[in-house]
């Protein structure tokens, strides 16, 4: 029988990481778990395994760029590949934009783009020195398709992920690489990423004011989504198999897209008005 593809997830401790795990067991696939926190991570791992699946769980700081690279040495060591790699850890903040602090951008970007950024630094030279057909699921956010109040620096750090993993795409399709790459962009679902603060390291302690109002709508979100985080998990792996790029779970995300676009477009009209008569 044939050693089952092995899958790598970051944030695997909570939420839509660890349906993601629980995703791939389902897959009969072998689960690498990484997270910050050891102990739910550890709860994942036995989730996994009680689903039936082999699973290494593995603790990781995807702001470090030296945990990565352990993350993929150790993946390697212990099934000599990795097929599916979910870079799906990251972390929130809110306020406005002028209240956001150094401290906020360094921890919310450390973790949300350059989280991504070393996961595809340290397994994608090692995916395509292996040859095999592989695939890189970058978890962004409808809030990396449109824009919200109160949302700067994450939705900042979003829509770089959404052009990282557009950049990525390209760069493997350039090279005729067998790699696939996928960007999930799921609105509110019911996890614990309001709680955040939970792993905001001492170092970057600094945080500006959130007004109780932004808090509320997130709450009053994540309670009314119909979308559970097992259904955007449900969402990733199809969109693996159909090899599609763009995850967009909640069908409301296209008229944000969709509003957005047309406010650049109208203003882009205005502008060349006289070029385009
Ligand atoms: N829940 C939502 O509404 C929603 C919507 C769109 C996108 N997302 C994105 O989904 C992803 C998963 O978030 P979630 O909603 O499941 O939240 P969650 O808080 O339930 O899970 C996030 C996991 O990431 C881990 N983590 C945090 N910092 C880390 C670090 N530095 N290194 C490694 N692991 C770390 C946490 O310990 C946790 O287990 C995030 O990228 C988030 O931005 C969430």
């Amino acid at each position: 029988m044939p050693s089952p593809k092995v899958a790598v997830v970051t944030g695997a401790g909570s939420g839509i990481g660890r349906a993601l795990a629980l995703a791939c067991a389902r897959e009969g696939m072998a689960v690498v778990a990484a997270d910050i926190e050891t102990e739910a991570l550890a709860q994942t791992q036995a989730l996994v395994k009680a689903a039936g699946a082999d699973c290494m769980a593995q603790r990781c700081d995807v702001s470090s760029a030296a945990d990565v690279e352990q993350l993929a040495e150790a993946s390697w060591r212990w099934r000599g590949g990795v097929d599916w790699l979910f870079n799906n850890a990251g972390v929130a903040v809110l306020g406005t934009a002028w209240d956001a602090t150094e401290d906020d951008w360094r921890w919310v970007l450390g973790v949300n783009l350059m989280g991504v950024a070393h996961g595809v630094r340290s397994f994608v030279p090692r995916m395509r020195a292996r040859g095999t057909p592989a695939h890189i699921v970058n978890t962004a956010s409808a809030a990396g398709l449109a824009t919200v109040g109160g949302s700067a620096v994450y939705c900042a750090s979003k829509h770089a992920v959404v052009a990282y993993s557009e950049c990525l795409a390209k760069d493997l399709e350039q090279v005729g690489s067998s790699i696939g790459v996928s960007v999930l962009c799921p609105s509110l679902v019911a996890t614990r990423i309001n709680e955040s603060q939970r792993n905001r390291p001492a170092a970057l302690a600094a945080a500006g004011p959130t007004a109780a109002a932004y808090e509320e709508r997130v709450r009053a979100g994540m309670a009314s989504s119909a979308v559970s985080a097992e259904d955007v998990a449900r969402a990733a792996v199809e969109a693996i198999h159909a090899r599609r790029f763009y995850v967009i779970p909640h069908a409301r995300t296209g008229a944000s897209v969709q509003d957005r676009s047309q406010k650049i477009m109208g203003d882009f009209h205005d502008i060349h008005q006289e070029n385009l008569q």
